[in-house]
């Protein structure tokens, strides 16, 4: 059976990592991998997350299964911080939480859905928009379009093509968005934007699917939820699928959750048993610990207020850095605008570099990046920085 097999190439960031370990130049620098780093270029654990797993290790009394919905006050907890406490959906009984291993867990059990429910549905997501999305949905056998979104030119969002592409969408469409630091580009819709973006999803009938990977990382909480909040109240239905992997720095503990918003309560209902039938026929039941720590945190006052402090702490750290890189690199008598970098958010920022740039900065700088010359901005320190900017001098000829 598995005589005629071949290798597929690998993922080309886990070939990055690969290579960057392997490299023994001091100097070098990983731009690839998407987690946060600190000034020493480490991805240390949260300190609230420290305590609740302590609490956790201390109460615990069973590692039986947990039953298809996952860790239950978590999924209420996160539902509620996205939507907001107050929010009309979640009164009515019309929204139901699934938690599932990670962001990427989410969309797949999303997109399987969108599968089972509606077969002929297609889905939209911004060009360009995270590489996963565009094996995850067709993986899922759901068929994925784009609209336009980014405009390389002018490093910035192509908003009025944007706005025309989701006016041919309508009942039957679900349109998919980033809800904050959009992954690659660094550039979310500001709130006018956002709201331009609600009234035409209400006006038009498409369904809105929001990835919220990143919540906290760009402006705040509350400000990150703005999409999926006017989405709730504008529109009669909603799937977004959230992840706590950045913003509690628990990564590989797969925190995630699939949030469905139905007309009525009986439909979320409904969908909640699809989930769980999807979810059960493929992993059966999720991971516990992750999502444990995140319960406790959000139902103690204390934890709360730390983990927002803490979560406080990363996002100025990568806006503070997007501020420094651009100074920099203006300064340094590089005369391409990249001013852009300090306009836009979260992680990433395409640097609009060529692919023989990027294989420069590479064999020469030992500075790892993928092809797109999409960086990770968290990954620059004081001491990496000025270095980056001679490199990046170099192979611009400047
Ligand atoms: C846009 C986007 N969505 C979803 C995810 C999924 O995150 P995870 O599966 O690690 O929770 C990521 C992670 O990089 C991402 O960048």
């Amino acid at each position: 059976m598995f005589e005629h097999v071949k290798a597929i190439p690998p993922d080309p960031i886990l070939g990055l990592i690969a290579a960057h370990a392997a490299d023994s130049n001091p100097k070098k620098i990983d731009l690839g991998i998407g987690v946060y780093r600190d000034e020493q270029g480490n991805t240390p654990m949260l300190d609230c997350v420290v305590k609740a797993e302590k609490i956790l290790l201390e109460t615990q009394t069973t590692k039986t299964y947990l039953g298809p919905p996952g860790v239950v006050g978590f999924n209420q907890a996160i539902s509620a911080l996205i939507l907001g406490a107050d929010n009309s959906a979640l009164r009515e009984g019309r929204v139901r939480t699934v938690q599932t291993p990670g962001g990427t867990g989410a969309l797949r059990v999303g997109a399987d859905l969108i599968h089972t429910v509606s077969p002929e549905t297609e889905v939209w997501a911004s060009d360009p928009t995270w590489a996963n999305h565009l094996a995850l949905f067709p993986g899922a056998g759901v068929t994925l379009h784009s609209y336009p979104y980014y405009d390389a030119e002018t490093s910035s969002l192509r908003f009025e093509a944007m706005i025309e592409a989701l006016q041919q969408r309508g009942p039957g469409d679900i349109v998919l968005f980033h809800a904050c630091c959009h992954n690659p580009s660094g550039i979310s819709p500001d709130p006018e934007q956002w709201q331009v973006i609600a009234d035409t999803a209400s006006a038009r009938g498409f369904t809105p699917m929001v990835d919220i990977a990143y919540m906290g990382l760009e402006r705040g909480v509350e400000e990150d939820c703005l999409a999926i909040r006017l989405f709730s109240e504008q529109c009669p239905e909603l799937i977004f699928a959230s992840s706590c992997s950045k913003n509690f720095a628990m990564y590989r503990e797969r925190a995630g959750a699939i949030t469905v918003v139905a007309e009525d309560s009986q439909k979320a209902a409904a969908l909640e048993s699809i989930i769980h039938n999807i979810t059960r026929k493929n992993y059966s039941m999720p991971p516990a610990h992750g999502p444990a720590v995140v319960d406790i945190i959000l139902h103690d006052d204390a934890l709360k207020a730390q983990w927002l402090a803490e979560l406080k702490v990363m996002r100025n750290r990568i806006n503070g850095l997007r501020k420094t890189l651009s100074e920099k690199i203006a300064a340094s008598g590089i005369q391409r605008d990249f001013s852009f970098i300090a306009r836009q958010s979260g992680m990433f920022s395409f640097m609009g570099l060529s692919v023989e740039q990027v294989h420069r900065l590479r064999d020469e700088f030992a500075i790892y990046t993928v092809n797109s010359a999409r960086v990770n901005v968290a990954s620059f320190n004081e001491s990496n920085m000025d270095y980056f900017i001679e490199a990046l001098a170099a192979v611009l000829d400047e």
